[in-house]
C-alpha cells in the first residue's frame, strides 16, 4: 500500500447499531438566523422565516439543519453570548414557533440540531450576574476568577492574572470594579468562561442539553467545545514577536480533562438515547491524533469534530489579518493527512464556509468572470472527499464577499475590534488594516441571504441589520434556480451522489499526482467500485496527466461533461469531474 493510500474499512461504525453511521450519508445544511429570513419585517431574520423556506432546504436535499444560537441574548456576538439557553431570544420568535419549526423539519424528514455555547455564557446571564455580586456568591466559582498579578494593582497596566489574549482582541481578563478580581474571557469582555471545573457548572449544562433533546431536537454543534478544559494554575502564554500579548492556547486548547469532559456528557446526555442524534465538536487548533480521540466511536465523546488546519492556511506569520492566498500543494497535504489519519477510525466534518469564515467563492475561486464554475469545483472537491458535508446559507447559490467601503459598514466585533487594536495600540496604516479585513472578516458571510431581484434581496421588508451585498440583483435564490447554469443544482447533484453511492460515504481515499500545481486528483474506493475526482483549481486549460480523464462522467460542473462531448485529456477553467471506472453507475448530469 502506497503512503497516499488507506486501508479499506467500513470506519465510523455506529456503536449500537453495529454498521456505517446513518450520518456518513447525510449532508448538513447551516442557518445564521439573523441574516437567513426575517418574517415581520424588523430586518433581523427570524424562525417565522426559517419556517418559510423549509421546502427549499428540502428541495435542495439536506438531511440535518444546524441553527446558529436563536437563545435569549444580548447579541455582542450575535447570540454567541447566551443570557438564558431556555429561552428563544423574541428578535428570532417564541418556543412555540421554535415547536413548528422543529416539527416542519421533521415533518420533511430533515433534522435539526442546536448550537451549543457552553464554554462561555453572556455577561447578563443571571449565573454571572450572581457570580460578580460578590467574592463569596454561591456561584462565584462557576466562573474563572483572579486577583491582579502579584505586585500590580487592581487596574494598572499590566495587572491581568495572566499576559493571554482574547480572541477578539484586547487581554483575555477584565476587572471587575465592585470586587476587585479579574474575569478570564477566552472571546469578548461580554462572553465570560464558565467554570467546568466545577461539578455544579457541568450538571447545569447536562439538565439543559437534556431538556432541548426532550424536546425533540436531534444534537449539538458545540461552539469551541475544546476549550472548556483549562489548565487551572493559568500559566502565562508566549508572546508572539510582533505581538502584544501571549498565546494561552496551550493552557486550554483540548486541555487537560476535556476527554473526561466529553466522557461525562456522554454519560450524563446521551446514553439511552436514540442512535439518530448527531453531535459535532467545533475544535480550533485540534489535530488528527486528537480527533481520532474525540470521535472513536469506542470513546463515546463525539460524533465528528470541525477541524480549522485548512481554513488556515492562506494566513501568513501575522495570522488571519495576514492574508497570503491559498497554495493548493499545502491544501492536498493536509486534506490528505485528515482523510489517512481518520480513515479507520473517527469522523470527520467537510467544510470551507461557515459563519466565520469568508465566502469560499471569493476566498479560493473567482467570483467574477467564472463564479458558477469556480464555486461547483470547490464544492465538488469538498463533498467528495470522506466526511459530512456542511453548507453554510448562500453557499448553494454562489453567494460572494462584500465590498465594504470603511469600517462603519462592519457590525462583527471581531473585525472592529481588531481594527481599534490595530490602528491605534500597534500604529497600523488604517487602509492596510481596512484591506485585509475586507477579506477575511466575518461579517462577508453574514450579510442577509439573496433570495430575490426584490428590495433587500427579498430578505425583508424593513431595513436589514447589515446591508445586502449590492450583487443580489444577479447573485440571488430566484435567478439561480432558473439558471442554465445553477449552483444550487449542482449542490442537489452533489447530495444526491451521496446518498446513492457508498463510494463517496465510504470509500478508501487515495491522493493523485500530489505535487501537481493546479490539479487537484484523488480517487475513492469501496467495494468493487472506484471513483475519481479531477478537479481544475485554475481559470486556465488543463492537460490531464496520464490519461485521468477517462472513464463515465457521473457529474460534472460544464453542461456537456456526461454527454461525452468533452475532452477527456483536458480540463477547461475551474472544471470538475466525477468519473466511474465501475460497470454499473448512475447517470447524475
Ligand atoms: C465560535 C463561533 C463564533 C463565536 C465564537 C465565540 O468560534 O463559531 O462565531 O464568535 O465561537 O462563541
Amino acid at each position: 500500500m502506497s503512503a497516499d493510500q488507506t486501508a479499506p474499512d467500513e470506519t465510523a461504525p455506529d456503536p449500537v447499531q453495529g454498521g456505517p453511521a446513518w450520518w456518513t450519508s447525510a449532508i448538513v445544511y447551516q442557518i445564521y438566523p439573523r441574516s437567513f429570513a426575517d418574517s415581520d419585517g424588523d430586518g433581523v431574520g427570524d424562525l417565522g422565516g426559517i419556517i418559510g423556506k423549509l421546502d427549499y432546504l428540502a428541495e435542495l436535499g439536506v438531511d440535518v439543519l444546524w441553527l446558529s444560537p436563536v437563545y435569549q441574548s444580548p447579541h455582542y456576538d450575535n447570540g454567541y453570548d447566551i443570557s438564558d439557553y431556555r429561552q428563544i431570544d423574541p428578535v428570532f420568535g417564541t418556543l412555540e414557533q421554535f415547536s413548528d419549526l422543529l416539527a416542519g423539519a421533521h415533518h420533511r424528514g430533515m433534522k435539526l440540531v442546536m448550537d451549543l455555547v457552553v464554554n462561555h455564557t453572556s455577561h447578563e446571564h443571571e449565573w454571572f450576574k450572581e457570580a460578580s455580586s460578590s467574592v463569596t456568591s454561591p456561584k462565584r466559582d462557576w466562573y474563572w476568577w483572579r486577583e491582579p498579578r502579584e505586585g500590580f494593582d487592581a487596574g494598572a497596566p499590566g495587572a491581568e492574572p495572566t499576559n493571554w489574549g482574547a480572541a477578539f482582541s484586547g487581554p483575555a481578563w477584565t476587572l471587575d470594579p465592585h470586587t476587585g478580581q479579574y474575569y478570564l474571557h477566552l472571546f469578548a469582555a461580554q462572553q465570560p468562561d464558565l467554570n467546568w471545573e466545577n461539578p455544579e457548572v457541568r450538571s447545569a449544562i447536562y439538565d439543559m442539553m437534556n431538556w432541548w433533546l426532550d424536546l425533540g431536537v436531534d444534537g449539538f454543534r458545540m461552539d469551541v467545545i475544546n476549550y472548556i478544559s483549562k489548565d487551572p494554575t493559568l500559566p502565562d502564554g508566549v508572546v508572539p514577536p510582533g505581538g502584544l500579548w501571549g498565546d494561552g492556547g496551550p493552557h486550554f486548547i483540548s486541555g487537560p480533562r476535556i476527554h473526561d469532559y466529553l466522557q461525562e456528557m456522554h454519560r450524563e446526555v446521551f446514553t439511552g438515547r436514540s442512535a439518530d442524534l448527531i453531535t459535532v465538536g467545533e475544535m480550533p487548533g485540534a489535530t488528527v491524533k486528537e480527533a481520532l480521540l474525540f470521535t472513536d466511536p469506542v470513546r463515546r465523546e463525539l460524533d465528528m469534530i470541525f477541524q480549522f488546519e485548512h481554513v488556515e492556511l492562506d494566513y501568513g506569520p501575522g495570522g488571519k489579518w495576514d492574508y497570503r492566498g491559498l497554495n493548493l500543494a499545502d491544501l492536498k497535504t493536509s486534506w490528505t493527512r485528515w482523510q489517512h489519519g481518520l480513515a479507520t477510525t473517527g469522523w470527520n466534518s467537510l467544510y470551507l464556509n461557515n459563519h466565520d469564515q469568508p465566502r469560499l467563492v471569493s476566498r479560493f475561486g473567482d467570483d467574477a468572470g467564472l463564479r458558477y464554475e469556480s464555486a461547483t469545483l470547490w464544492a465538488t472537491l469538498l463533498h467528495l472527499h470522506r466526511g459530512t458535508p456542511y453548507i453554510y446559507q448562500g453557499e448553494e447559490l454562489g453567494m460572494t464577499n462584500v465590498p465594504f467601503a470603511s469600517i462603519e459598514d462592519f457590525s462583527d466585533l471581531e473585525s472592529v475590534n481588531y481594527f481599534a487594536e490595530a490602528t491605534t495600540v500597534l500604529g497600523m496604516d488604517p487602509e492596510e488594516v481596512l484591506a485585509s479585513i475586507r477579506i477575511m472578516s466575518r461579517d462577508n458571510a453574514r450579510t442577509p441571504v439573496q433570495w430575490s431581484g426584490e428590495a433587500h434581496a427579498g430578505f425583508t421588508t424593513g431595513e436589514p441589520w447589515l446591508s445586502v451585498n449590492p450583487n443580489y440583483l444577479s447573485i440571488n435564490a430566484e435567478a439561480d434556480r432558473v439558471a442554465e447554469k445553477s449552483i444550487y443544482s449542482h449542490y442537489q447533484r452533489l447530495i444526491r451522489l451521496r446518498h446513492e453511492s457508498a463510494a463517496v460515504r465510504l470509500g478508501e481515499f487515495t491522493l493523485l499526482e500530489a505535487d501537481h500545481p493546479t490539479l487537484y486528483a484523488f480517487t475513492r474506493s469501496h467495494d468493487g467500485e472506484t471513483l475519481t475526482v479531477v478537479g481544475n483549481v485554475s481559470g486556465e486549460k488543463l492537460a490531464l496527466p496520464n490519461g485521468l480523464g477517462h472513464g463515465e462522467c457521473l457529474l460534472g460542473n460544464y453542461r456537456d461533461a456526461g454527454a461525452g462531448k468533452s475532452d477527456p485529456g483536458w480540463l477547461r477553467p475551474w472544471e470538475a469531474r466525477v468519473l466511474s471506472t465501475s460497470p454499473a453507475v448512475h447517470e447524475f448530469v
